[in-house]
């Protein structure tokens, strides 16, 4: 299946809090651009926190672009989220309920990919973290 990803493609910056809340702003417009359902829009968005407040606590900073996703009449949204923080040594780990190195709940990741169509994630340790979302508008609008 050929996707490709158009429009205009947005960066949004993140090294602290006030940074996640403008990501996950942005989230919602898109979504809404996308004619996205309220509860689509909010599961974006939730994942999209999950991911930025991730950059700030465990990279230190990072940037996620936001463009968005066509495949044929499907519309979606498409996340990249990126640092060049420490890297996670166990992918299967991190991405299991409950598994936390900050004393967090350790749902930031598995809750994230539950709420979105497709979930990708890549990381090298000592050279950084890529986290891919998409998620499509349920039905045209
Ligand atoms: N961008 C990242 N860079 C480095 N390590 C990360 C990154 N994102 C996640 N991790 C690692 O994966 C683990 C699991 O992430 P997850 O978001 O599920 O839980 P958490 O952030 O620890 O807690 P919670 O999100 O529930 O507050 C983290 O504890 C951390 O070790
Ligand atoms: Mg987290």
């Amino acid at each position: 299946m050929e996707r490709a990803t158009s429009g205009a493609q947005v960066r949004v910056f993140i090294r602290d809090e006030s940074d996640v809340v403008v990501a996950r702003r942005r989230a919602r417009e898109l979504a809404s651009q996308q004619r996205f359902s309220e509860a689509e829009a909010e599961a974006l968005a939730t994942a999209v926190t999950e991911i930025a407040r991730n950059i700030v606590v465990h990279a230190g900073g990072g940037e996620i672009l936001f463009g968005q996703a066509v495949d044929g009449p499907r519309r979606g949204v498409v996340v990249i989220a990126r640092d060049a923080g420490p890297g996670i040594p166990d992918i299967e780990q991190a991405m299991q309920d409950g598994f936390s190195t900050k004393h967090g709940l350790g749902f930031g990741l598995p809750g994230a990919r539950r709420l979105v169509d497709e979930f990708g994630i890549e990381s090298k340790t000592g050279a950084g973290t890529t986290v891919t979302l998409r998620k499509w508008a349920a039905a045209e609008r």
